[in-house]
């Protein structure tokens, strides 16, 4: 086996990691009969890295975001390592667990009003997000601040949009309001969950734009979460590919799109839609990803393969390379343009 270690990122060097996921795991259920949503996930990310994740509806793309964030919500229990600024986050209490949630690491979803209150005035809510983390500075210097952010997050006329409420905002204004609430904080890593999948395309080709131009200016990770594989085409570094809670594919994002190996991918590159269609969305393979409660035995992906054998049904294949940095979970890699 190639000696990339697999909590290592694809693509530099390992002193640059601040993020090290390690045999991660994420079940519901009981302890007897636990429901595995996210199966021994090993990644890690680099400073400034964007770390595309990519699977179909249901693969725990937004449960992985959640461990990282540590708000698996109960009864689920999380293990293994999350590794990062030298400690394991799953190691920590509440507390020390929310200082460094949103400062440290922030997170933006797919529909923006997830992270803003309806109620209250759009600058206010990223003053008292700097404030979380901030009880020394006063109320001028974080107000000055926010503006600053929402300048940063390139809304027009900033100082007087400080006083407005979301209702009063278009969609990709509120989602930058809700990327200047986490930019306001300087997190190492940004995590962005469908950021713009609620958006119209020329709204969503702009926030993709402002997010790479904060991730340069801020030298900031981020794992970006999405449906759409044009996306991460255009922004990621590494690509994790998802299926059914475990990682099947991951390596650098160019190698992942001239040289895609699992079959799953296979499938997913497959339904990459012609230029005039407006969204991509992954129906190229045939039949669903399985319920957590009944996975089948080995690949998770055999009853779904077209290159599908025997043993596949039985073994379950790792996540390993025999040659280089490129990682695949499959016994029978197609050999390009290979058909069944
Ligand atoms: N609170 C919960 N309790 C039990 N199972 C859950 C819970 N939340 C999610 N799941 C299950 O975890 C699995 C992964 O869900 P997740 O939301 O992470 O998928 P996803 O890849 O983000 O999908 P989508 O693309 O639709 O957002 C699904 O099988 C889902 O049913
Ligand atoms: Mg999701």
């Amino acid at each position: 086996m190639h000696d990339m270690t697999l909590s290592s990122s694809p693509g530099g060097t390992d002193e640059e990691i601040i993020l090290a996921i390690k045999n991660l795991r994420v079940s519901f259920g009981t302890e007897e009969h636990p429901v595995v949503i996210l199966d021994d996930i090993n990644l890690a990310v680099r400073r400034g890295e964007t770390l595309g994740i990519v699977g179909e509806s249901g693969c725990g793309k937004s449960m992985l975001s959640l461990a990282v964030m540590g708000l698996v919500p109960p009864p689920g229990r999380t293990t293994g390592v999350i590794g990062f600024g030298g400690a394991n986050l799953l190691a920590h209490s509440p507390a020390r667990m929310r200082a460094v949630r949103g400062n440290k690491i922030g997170m933006v979803f797919q529909e923006p009003m997830t992270s803003l209150n309806p109620l209250l005035r759009v600058g206010f809510q990223i003053v008292e997000a700097m404030r979380v983390h901030d009880r020394a500075s006063s109320n001028q210097t974080l107000k000055k601040r926010a503006i600053a952010a929402m300048e940063q997050v390139r809304i027009p006329a900033a100082a007087q949009r400080f006083d407005e409420y979301p209702h009063q905002l278009s969609g990709g204004m509120r989602q930058r309001i809700a990327i200047a609430m986490v930019i306001a904080c300087e997190p190492d890593i940004l995590i962005a969950d469908e950021p713009t999948t609620a958006l119209d395309v020329t709204v969503q080709a702009e926030i993709l734009d402002l997010l790479r131009e904060l991730q340069r200016k801020n030298h900031m990770a981020i794992i970006l979460i999405t449906h759409d594989l044009g996306v991460v085409a255009q922004m990621a570094d590494n690509v994790a590919v998802m299926y059914a809670g475990q990682l099947i594919e991951y390596t650098a994002c160019r190698a992942l799109f001239d040289d895609p190996r699992h079959p799953y991918t296979l499938g997913l590159l497959g339904s990459i839609p012609r230029m005039e269609e407006e969204e991509t969305r992954l129906l190229a393979i045939e039949g669903v990803v399985p319920p957590a409660a009944q996975m089948p035995a080995g690949c998770r992906f055999h009853p779904r393969c077209v290159f599908m054998e025997q043993d596949c049904a039985h073994r379950r294949p790792l996540l390993a390379s025999q040659r280089d940095a490129h990682l695949t979970a499959c016994f029978h890699i197609p050999l390009s343009g290979e058909l069944p």
